[in-house]
């Protein structure tokens, strides 16, 4: 079965929500025609302005992070009911700077990517090495590590819910892309651990994005290889003329 290659922009912690508007506005028409499955995950306070804007197009709307329990008393959590009722549909959940800024662990991830699935609400689920476990030579343990702990509990039957998206930290926002040949192995490693978690079909289905300074001219070579299905974009997906480009790859 050939995999959906999946287009997914991070906006991180920037745009207003009337700049938000515009770019969601500036997608929504350049994008229509887009063979790729579309994402965005702007900052929670755009989040129901840019729902307005994506609900009749192919886009679908992202949030960047979710609260590992349902309601109560969590100053400053958004909770994954909340998350719906805005339109929400995908959750990036386990980003590095989740991790590695805001101490993010795999049990506190895995939480959330439980609570997420009892939701229905479909997960991305970002995996990667540092520079100091990559020179280490420990990159292909860490991400079997996130990955392993990450889906601890999760069914097979839930995995069309689930996107993995392969972002070694070293290539975050530095403008050092991993070669397609690095990051298709990793990717060849995180498929065939789902070989090993769930079954042969399981791991076929996967989509695996890869992230991690992805830019329209380097989206083709990641594109070419046989296990990177799609892209988890950052900085480029800031503007429509670097994230078009790229969730249009195909025809460019
Ligand atoms: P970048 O970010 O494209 O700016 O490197 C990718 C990400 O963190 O998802």
């Amino acid at each position: 079965m050939a995999r959906t290659p999946y287009m997914a922009g991070n906006w991180k912690m920037h745009k207003t929500v009337s700049e938000a508007r515009v770019l969601a506005s500036e997608l929504v028409s350049e994008l229509s025609g887009a063979s790729a499955k579309l994402m965005i995950a702007p900052p929670f306070t755009a989040l129901s302005a840019v729902s307005q804007v994506v609900s009749d197009s192919p886009i679908r709307l992202g949030a960047q992070n979710m609260a590992p329990e349902e309601s109560g008393a969590h100053t400053g959590e958004v909770s994954v009911a909340m998350l719906a009722d805005v339109g929400v549909e995908v959750v990036i959940l386990g980003h590095s700077e989740r991790r590695h800024v805001y101490g993010e662990t795999d049990e506190l991830i895995n939480r959330k990517v439980k609570l997420a699935l009892a939701h229905e609400m479909e997960v991305i689920l970002c995996v990667g090495e540092t520079l100091e476990e990559r020179e280490g030579d420990r990159a292909e343990t860490v991400v079997q590590e996130q990955l392993a702990a990450g889906l601890d509990g999760v069914g097979e039957d839930q995995l069309s819910l689930v996107t993995i998206a392969y972002e070694p930290v070293w290539a975050i926002g530095t403008g050092r892309t991993a070669t397609p040949e690095d990051a298709d192995a990793i990717h060849q490693i995180i498929r065939n651990r789902f070989s090993t978690m769930y079954s042969a079909q399981a791991a076929e289905n996967m989509v695996i994005q890869y992230g991690g300074s992805v830019k329209p001219n380097n989206i083709v070579g990641l594109m070419a290889k046989g296990n990177i299905d799609g892209a988890l974009v950052g900085g480029a997906s800031l503007k429509a003329e670097t994230f078009v480009p790229i969730a249009t790859y195909d025809r460019t």
